[in-house]
């Protein structure tokens, strides 16, 4: 069985859209594949209970209780590797990675990102989107490498940027793409696996 981690921080739409797509294609039966673990640095994260109610193992590791980032990593590497994964999948996990980390898992790390990679990595990307006047805007799905959003594309979608509409619109908008793209991609990824 091909496992999948998923790690959020926060509200986990993209988890959930890409636990609905194995639900609803039957990837366990189709590529032999299924999400493992959902893994949080917050306790919070609205989508630990989500993940319970559909069965799947939820791990929280408090990156605050961490002395270093590196420390931090080596602990989150630890709870990953209990599940054997053959993916690990960024969902809106807000904590930038030690090189290390992304090492250990080179080839096997996605995440995804609110916007047409290379234009606006880094946080409020709708926002600038909007000031810099640009009439499309969207979302990558990426492998990750030790640069922060830089590795290479594997999925985009597209949305146009509509006048007169706040970055929390937009931001709504590219989301409903986010959970298409994701899902699909990481489908496409296992079948090659
Ligand atoms: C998503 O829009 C995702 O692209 C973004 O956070 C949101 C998480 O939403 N990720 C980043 O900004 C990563 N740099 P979700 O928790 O509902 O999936």
């Amino acid at each position: 069985m091909k496992n999948i981690v998923i790690l959020i921080s926060g509200t986990g739409s993209n988890m959930a859209a890409i636990v609905h797509a194995a639900e609803q294609q039957d990837w366990e039966r189709r590529l032999g594949a299924r999400v493992a673990a959902v893994v949080s640095n917050r306790a919070d994260a609205k989508g630990l209970a989500f993940a319970r109610e559909h069965g799947i193992a939820t791990e929280v590791l408090d990156h605050k209780a961490c002395a270093s980032r590196e420390a931090f990593d080596a602990q989150l590497a630890q709870v990953i590797d209990r599940h054997a994964p053959a993916l690990v999948v960024l969902a809106g996990f807000m904590r930038i990675l030690t090189p290390g980390f992304v090492a250990r898992y080179a080839g096997r790390l996605l995440n995804i990102h609110p916007s047409l990679l290379p234009a606006f990595p880094g946080l409020h990307t709708h926002q600038r989107a909007i000031e810099a006047g640009c009439q499309f805007a969207g979302c990558t799905v990426h492998q990750v490498t030790a640069e922060l959003d830089v590795g290479p594309i594997v999925a985009q979608a597209v949305v146009p940027v509509l006048a007169g509409e706040t970055a929390e619109q937009l931001a709504a908008r590219v989301l409903t793409q986010e959970h298409l793209i994701y899902p699909r991609a990481i489908g496409q990824l296992l079948s090659k696996q």
